[in-house]
């Protein structure tokens, strides 16, 4: 099948991921260059320091890229590179970086995807509270505002939040990100609605100041439900639980995307947290309800729900046995049809996957090449399921693969390698694997050659 002429195939990073130099050239330390260093937070001590020495290689990494032929590329910027307080002064060869990046990109016809924050929170402001403090959206905006004069002449395509419902659940509540707190839910709902805040703050900011026409969004997980049969129940029963908060934690959609797309807390969620939920004026809805020009999803697989006794969603097992990546993971492409479509079908906002992909065991074989026969499988049945979604008339603006290159996978350290492009962390030496060249074909093709 054909994906639209203007699909965009693309690949993604992050930061703290790929960046490395970490305390080079003015860059002041993040809070996970502070949770890195917190004994048995990492596997094997592992930090972000040097990571994939994206700072100073990434004229290679951008060669390569283009011969995979990719049409965009999602990046992160570090907040405390360009502005190591946090707020304040701004770091002139910090904002260096990002803009020889951007253009060794657009030379190589590449389109920077850009977003703000993926999870490298200014240390010295988590010193003064951070996401807790009622300042942080402003913090946040004045960073916006640093980013977009230097680079929104060149850059058009901006997420705000990389998964808030990782840095604030996982970071805040159970500890197991950086800045590894573990915080009572009224103080996490309230970091919550500050990012929140920071988020339409920051939209306002790219609205007003771009100097090229911008299209804006966030990225947030896409917490994915899977009928478990085509039956209009099981896939009302799925629809149902995707948008639903049903338990104490983060790991939802609507908590998140209701304030920003209806300028309201979901009703469930308000009366499911009770007084732990934070106090907010319509003035607060009106600044996190910002329009946004696509809705962006990191997907990676889905749960499946079956209607039960009248209709109530029943989670399903998964089946035993079944295909799990090196995460492990479940494989579940269907996550990529139904995802979207549910996505579409609620906010009728063009559906960006800013996220997918698999942990592989990868290593370099005999022949000094990297086979990944389970990530072009992986892929090519997620692709396919997301392609099936367009031909039922979802529309999908683009894909971006995660990752473009094995980097810093956060707690795991290096052991889980996403990445499209092999890199032996020792010598920095890169390698196309297997499924970079297979997913060049892709690309040239606009996806026709996959299946189904
Ligand atoms: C996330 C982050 C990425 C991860 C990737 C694999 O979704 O957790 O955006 O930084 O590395 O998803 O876990």
């Amino acid at each position: 099948m054909e994906f639209p002429r203007s699909f965009v195939w693309g690949a993604a990073a992050a930061s703290y991921q790929v960046e490395g130099a970490a305390f080079l050239d003015g860059k002041a330390a993040s809070v996970w260059d502070m949770f890195c260093r917190k004994p048995g937070a990492i596997r094997n001590g592992e930090n972000g320091d040097v990571a994939c020495d994206h700072y100073h290689r990434f004229k290679e990494d951008v060669a390569l890229m283009k011969q995979i032929g990719l049409k965009a590329y999602r990046l992160s910027i570090a907040w405390p590179r360009l502005i190591p307080a946090g707020t304040g002064k701004v770091n002139p060869k910090g904002l260096a970086f990002y803009e020889a990046l951007v253009d060794e990109l657009l030379s190589a016809g590449i389109q920077p995807y850009v977003t703000l924050f993926h999870w490298d929170f200014p240390y010295e402001l988590y010193l003064r509270g951070g996401w807790l403090n009622p300042g942080s959206p402003d913090w946040f905006a004045e960073y916006t505002q640093v980013v977009v004069d230097r680079l929104s002449d060149r850059v058009q395509h901006w997420m705000t939040l990389n998964e808030p419902q990782c840095f604030i659940g996982s970071g805040h509540k159970d500890g197991e990100d950086a800045p590894g707190d573990r915080l009572g839910l009224s103080e996490c709902l309230l970091a919550a609605q500050h990012a929140l805040l920071a988020h339409g703050k920051a939209v306002q900011v790219i609205r007003s100041s771009a100097r090229r026409a911008p299209a804006v969004g966030i990225a947030p997980v896409g917490v994915t439900y899977l009928p478990a049969t085509d039956s209009p129940a099981d896939i009302a029963a799925a629809r149902q639980v995707m948008f639903a908060v049903s338990r104490k934690d983060f790991w939802n959609n609507t908590w998140w995307t209701d304030p920003i797309f209806f300028k309201r807390y979901p009703e469930d969620g308000l009366a499911l947290f009770g007084d732990a939920a934070p106090a907010y004026t319509d003035r607060d809805m009106e600044t996190i309800g910002q329009p946004l020009d696509f809705y962006a999803a990191n997907i990676y697989n889905g749960y499946y729900v079956r209607a039960g006794v009248d209709g109530k969603p029943e989670p399903t097992p998964y089946p035993t046995g079944m295909a799990h990546t090196a995460y492990p993971w479940p494989v579940t492409p269907q996550a990529l049809y139904w995802g979207p479509r549910f996505f579409w079908e609620r906010h009728h906002l063009p559906v960006l996957i800013t996220e997918n992909g698999l942990a592989n065991a990868d290593w370099v074989a005999l022949d000094g090449l990297v086979h990944d026969p389970q990530r072009i499988d992986f892929t090519a049945r997620y692709l396919a399921a997301l392609g099936q979604a367009i031909r039922d008339g979802v529309e999908v603006a683009g894909y971006f693969h995660w990752a473009v290159m094995d980097n810093f996978e956060w707690t795991y350290g290096y052991l889980l390698r996403f990445g499209m492009i092999y890199v032996d962390f020792n010598t920095q030496q890169r390698l196309l694997k297997d499924s970079a060249h297979w997913y060049a074909t892709v690309i040239a093709s606009n996806g026709s050659n996959l299946p189904g």
